[in-house]
């Protein structure tokens, strides 16, 4: 099926309005996508009808919101092939989830002069977490290099993996450069040495089907708020094995089983990691986008955006002066460039003023630009709703730029 793009704009409100002038080109899609309206009237029709606190309450408001809150987990382990509800933990989002098992599995697993390994790609999100308990643990990162297009050197992450290793943290995709890590491949070398492997999946999910037993991760983590959902809320998936050996997080409400002054005893999965009252709004706007995901389907979205991808970079090569940085063979629909002789921030000034919204910048990823001895670039990511037309213009605005440095 190929998608109406036309139509599906209609669902997205927020794209139809004008920036200093001009229509609105919304290319930042990696930092965040926009919202459908089934996902904005998914959490409004909560709080009109259903808020309620959950686990706790005898009352109509509370099962109701139980039951919705508890439906949205076996959404989220559908989507991912997820073998039990239970090992689907909400989150505040990719962060969280990080810092969840670092801290976590680190004071547990994570001994003086264990080796913990993340790559040259990563998002601050996947190397401070690691940072923090390297520290406390007396560990040590380790970390697989990258090539000149952006992809990691599998020979160098072989050599790293030893009796030393206590866990493999790498990013599925790549955000600032939209590079595709062959995770599946990284997992089973890592369980050949007995080593599990969290999948940072932020900018996978959106793009691609994800399936965590086809994987076989021993944690794959995303957000809501980069696939269409909310923002503050997100997804750990864990395997059962690990997070039953796992202390808890944080400690509060509804992750105990009882509090003496004495003792306490912590709930079962996947309560023992959701201290608090948790975000029920946004997990049920969560999975509404998950829904709109299904119906459009990954594959088609997946087709429309490589059709994007491959028409951007056709169209972007006229510019003599413009330096691609990642040029993965396997890639999403990210596109990290600069003019070699204008700031990227320039551009992206320029480009707003336009009305083209793109990320400028080192993307929260500054080991990947210090790698490419670059200060930022300017990022395009594209989402399903964006067309060729916008392309153009991008196009098109990118020349108004040169002729402003000329
Ligand atoms: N991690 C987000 C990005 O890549 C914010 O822009």
């Amino acid at each position: 099926m190929s998608l109406n793009i036309e139509q599906l704009r209609k669902e997205f409100p927020i794209l139809n309005q004008t920036v200093n002038g001009r229509q609105l080109v919304y290319f930042d899609n990696a930092a965040t996508t926009h919202k459908p309206r089934s996902v904005v009237e998914r959490l409004t029709d909560y709080y009109y009808k259903e808020n309620s606190n959950i686990h706790r309450g005898a009352h109509y408001l509370s099962q109701k919101a139980t039951e919705a809150y508890e439906d949205a987990r076996k959404t989220v382990a559908t989507l991912i092939n997820a073998p039990h509800k239970h090992e689907i933990i909400f989150t505040r989002g990719t962060t969280e989830a990080i810092n969840l098992v670092a801290s976590s599995f680190g004071r547990k697993f994570i001994r003086p002069g264990d080796e913990i390994i993340i790559s040259a790609l990563e998002h601050h999100s996947n190397i401070v977490p690691w940072q923090i308990t390297c520290e406390q643990q007396q560990a040590k990162l380790k970390v697989i290099p990258i090539n000149e297009k952006g992809e990691l050197i599998l020979e160098e992450y072989k050599k790293l993996l030893n009796e030393r290793t206590r866990m493999v943290a790498i990013t599925h995709v790549s955000n600032s450069l939209g590079t595709v890590n062959p995770v599946k491949e990284m997992i089973e070398m890592a369980h050949q040495h007995d080593v599990p492997v969290l999948i940072d999946g932020a900018q996978a999910i959106p793009h691609m089907k994800v399936d965590v037993r086809e994987l076989d991760c021993d944690f794959y983590c995303f957000s809501g708020h980069k696939m269409y959902g909310p923002m503050g809320v997100g997804v750990l998936f864990g395997k059962e094995e690990w997070l039953e050996k796992m202390p808890p997080y944080q400690g509060g409400g509804e992750m105990i089983k009882e509090v003496t002054f004495e003792k306490t005893t912590y709930n079962e999965l996947p309560f023992k990691f959701e201290a608090g009252t948790p975000n029920v709004g946004d997990v049920l706007g969560m999975e509404a986008a998950i829904k709109f995901i299904s119906y459009l389907r990954h594959e088609n979205i997946a087709t429309h955006e490589k059709e994007l991808l491959s028409y951007a970079l056709e169209k972007l090569k006229q510019f003599e002066k413009i330096r691609f940085v990642g040029t993965a063979g396997n890639r999403t629909s990210v596109i990290s460039f600069l003019f070699e002789d204008i700031h990227p921030y320039d551009t992206g000034t320029i480009l707003d003023k336009l009305g083209i919204a793109v990320r400028t910048g080192h993307h929260c990823a500054q080991p990947v630009m210090d790698f490419f001895s670059l200060p930022g670039t300017v990022r395009a990511s594209l989402a399903v709703y964006n067309t060729k037309e916008e392309i153009d213009t991008l196009v098109e605005a990118l020349g108004r730029v040169r002729e402003m440095f000329a």
